[in-house]
């Protein structure tokens, strides 16, 4: 009983030092320009011209009331058909299919009653394009988009970007993804590739979405929901073909990482990751899928008997978080929960505040096999090579830079520093054409007050450009934090979003080409992000 109430004194504490900083974020909002609006360059002759818009809407997504979100809703102006795809029934934006090299013209529209912007994860595009929150536009204007497709071909998306909001405006719906098309004529194709949304919710008795509910200890740890989402509906199953199938796997979460795996034993294929294809594939026992990570899966059904049903899964794991003496909070939702059933329609108000937690075991979806012979590709055992970066071309091969990713101060800092809009650091400033090695180091609370009880893992995201990890050091890593990981990740191939356990360091080569200018990294941990977990980082001639 004593140590419930010192818990709930703590509680209070912590609640009462960190609204100082919170009230903070709010004025600096008000201090942002009004007007960001681009307009459309006539000399550009766009192959695709799309139209997004961001609007509060209603769905049906349960019986009984609809549920509010808010979506991005599309049209078409110019360009192939098969470039917009719309997802029925699902709060999750359209599918932007576009080809290497193609012109692409977006005209944003924001409807919301909030400030907005988007950011096209993993693109290689110009500053200004980037969708950086300094460019957010207001309810009623226009941002229009105009860039040339310069990636590999792979599965990119795209999501809000206005600083301290974006966790909330892409919980409430807003993201889609962007897929750049490969002509690999050996790869499933058409029906037999399947985007793979992966999200997690919360709804409320009415069928509401309920976010954080002012809860600062949700906000330290980031939104844990209690109700699996797949491309944005509340389902879990699909008929599939016997036939070989390519899912494109987003995790769209804003803070829950997956261990996916088959419940039958098979390993997963894994094809891609976030820049496209590896340069062969590879199998995994299971799949660390972090917020913001994308992964290529290959699976053959063809043999699966009819009526099967084959469930993707996320196995249970120790992500070792813990909160200190905050963690108090935690942990009592997670008890009611595991006896719910999902899908349930019927809820009550008990359950809207409690949450699966990250690590713990879920069904994700099922795949129902029919009786339906469907195309069998075999899959190829090589792709094109990937060019590895040249180390020793770097300018600091010997001495990375080092940011670090703790906490102090109450905040989820990088070197001891907030989210500034404008502001970069000397140690945030690279030149323009050359190669970087940059480590990343999760501290986690490195002493002070609070001890080193404040451990998360962080989805490290560089925007901007695709980079490759070149050593994952773990030596520092809880060994039981580890071991309930370790082979599910992929370290091969191009990549924008990565994992940094607690206590882990990752070093990444990447190099800064094309285009100078501000461009954000941050934790893709979207509570972490709009706590200011995120910095800018200059590429200057
Ligand atoms: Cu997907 Cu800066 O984010
Ligand atoms: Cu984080």
């Amino acid at each position: 009983m004593k140590k419930k109430k010192l818990k709930q004194i703590t509680r209070v504490l912590i609640i009462l030092v960190i609204m100082p900083s919170f009230a903070f974020c709010n004025n600096s909002k008000q201090q942002k320009r009004s007007s960001n609006q681009f307009t459309i360059t006539e000399s550009f002759e766009p192959d695709i011209d799309i139209s997004l818009t961001a609007t509060p809407a209603e769905l049906q997504l349960f019986e009984g009331e609809k549920t509010a979100i808010y979506t991005y809703r599309s049209e078409l102006i110019k360009g192939d058909s098969s470039s917009l795809q719309q997802i029925p029934n699902s709060y999750l934006g359209p599918i932007i299919r576009v080809k290497p090299n193609q012109k692409i013209r977006i005209r944003y529209n924001n409807e919301l009653p909030d400030e907005s912007i988007i950011h096209w994860h993993g693109l290689h595009v110009p500053e200004e394009m980037d969708g950086h929150p300094r460019y957010v536009i207001n309810n009623g204007e226009q941002f229009v988009y105009e860039f040339v497709v310069n990636n590999r071909p792979g599965t990119y998306w795209f999501h809000p970007h206005p600083h301290g909001i974006t966790g909330f405006q892409v919980y409430k719906g807003l993201a889609g993804m962007f897929i750049i098309e490969d002509n690999q004529s050996n790869l499933p194709s058409e029906k037999y590739e399947v985007p793979l949304v992966i999200q997690d919710r919360r709804f409320d008795s009415s069928n509401q979405l309920v976010y954080l509910e002012n809860n600062m200890m949700d906000m330290m740890v980031g939104f844990l929901g209690n109700e699996i989402l797949i491309n944005g509906k509340s389902n879990s199953s699909m008929e599939v073909d016997k036939a070989t199938y390519r899912f494109r796997v987003l995790n769209g979460s804003n803070s829950r990482i997956y261990k996916l795996a088959w419940n039958d034993g098979v390993n997963l294929t894994v094809i891609g990751k976030d820049g496209g294809l590896l340069s062969k594939p590879t199998e995994k026992p299971y799949i660390i899928l972090g917020p913001g990570e994308r992964i290529d899966v290959w699976r053959d059904f063809s043999n699966i008997n009819s009526g099967e049903q084959i469930a993707l899964n996320s196995l249970a794991f120790n992500s070792g978080t813990s909160m200190g003496m905050m963690g108090s909070g935690r942990g009592m939702g997670s008890g009611m929960m595991r006896g719910r059933g999902r899908g349930n329609m019927q809820r009550d108000n008990n359950q809207s505040d409690s949450y699966i937690d990250n690590g713990d075991a879920l069904t994700l979806y099922n795949f129902i096999v029919s009786d339906k012979q469907g195309e069998v590709v075999s899959l190829t055992t090589e792709f094109e090579p990937i060019e590895q970066f040249d180390l020793s071309e770097s300018v600091n091969q010997d001495s990375p830079r080092q940011f670090n990713f703790h906490f102090e101060r109450m905040q989820w800092l990088i070197n001891g520093k907030t989210f500034e809009m404008n502001e970069v650091a000397d140690w945030e400033k690279v030149k323009l054409n050359t190669t970087e090695v940059w480590e990343f180091i999760n501290g986690g609370s490195g002493g002070g007050m609070m001890g080193n009880m404040m451990s998360m893992p962080h989805p490290v995201h560089i925007h901007g450009l695709q980079f490759q990890i070149i050593e994952r050091d773990v030596s520092e890593v809880p060994a039981a934090v580890w071991n309930s990981m370790k082979d599910g990740f992929i370290d091969e191939g191009w990549q924008d979003t990565f994992l940094l356990l607690p206590n882990m360091r990752v070093k990444v080569a990447l190099r800064f080409e094309d285009f100078t200018g501000i461009f954000l990294y941050h934790c893709h941990n979207l509570e972490h992000e709009d706590m200011g977990m995120m910095r800018n980082y200059e590429v200057v001639e």
